[in-house]
């Protein structure tokens, strides 16, 4: 089985721990991932003098380009949904190449945000990345408040534009990037 077959498990997570699983997309996700691609464009969307319809249909244009394009690009990344106590929760998408890995994207559910879950996952590729000794790479919006949380993992810009900023952690530069344990609680 290839590596972007399998499902993996990543840790536990909560009060009474549950499993944190990677498993990959299957059809049946298309209705969830597209809701939860919708719930990252809520907050630009609510300025625009849209019906609900046209945003929907709108969101709905940009994931299937964004899932062509990134399907077409990457061929050998993962592309999973994140499962908590066999729940979905997430998204994740990297490319875990032998060069470097490339975080595509990372997405968690509105309800399940900003309680750890994403700087586990990240936690989890950060690990992945330095027994391989590979940099990772991602890309954010300037105004996004992941920033913070990529900057707290040890990730650093390294270019940016007026819109997106390129930033990249270095398996070599980082002492030691804070455990879920620690991170979750410290930050
Ligand atoms: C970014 C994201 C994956 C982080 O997962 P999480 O489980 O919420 O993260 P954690 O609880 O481990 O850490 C909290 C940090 O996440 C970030 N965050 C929280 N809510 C966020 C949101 N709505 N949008 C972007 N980042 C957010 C902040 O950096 C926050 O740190 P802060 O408390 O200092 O502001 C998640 O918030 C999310 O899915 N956001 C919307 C999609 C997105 O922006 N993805 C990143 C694309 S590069």
């Amino acid at each position: 089985m290839s590596e972007q077959e399998s499902t993996l498990t990543v840790g536990s997570f909560g009060e009474a721990p549950s499993p944190v699983v990677l498993r990959p997309i299957a059809d049946r996700d298309e209705g969830f991932l597209r809701d939860l691609y919708a719930s990252t464009r809520r907050a630009e969307l609510s300025v625009v003098p849209w019906s609900p319809e046209a945003k929907r249909a709108f969101c709905d244009s940009q994931y299937t380009a964004q899932d062509l394009y990134y399907r077409a690009t990457y061929p050998h990344a993962r592309f999973d949904v994140v499962e908590l106590g066999g729940a979905r929760v997430g998204r994740l998408l990297v490319d875990l190449g032998a060069e470097e890995a490339h975080v595509l994207d990372i997405t968690i559910a509105e309800a399940m945000r900003s309680r750890g879950l994403g700087t586990m996952l990240m936690l989890w590729v950060l690990d992945v990345a330095r027994r391989r000794r590979v940099g990772v790479r991602l890309n954010v919006d300037l105004s996004s408040p992941a920033q913070r949380l990529y900057e707290r993992l040890g990730f650093r810009a390294v270019a940016a534009d007026a819109i997106r900023v390129d930033m990249r952690w270095e398996p070599w530069a980082v002492d030691e990037p804070c455990r879920p344990s620690t991170c979750a609680a410290g930050r």
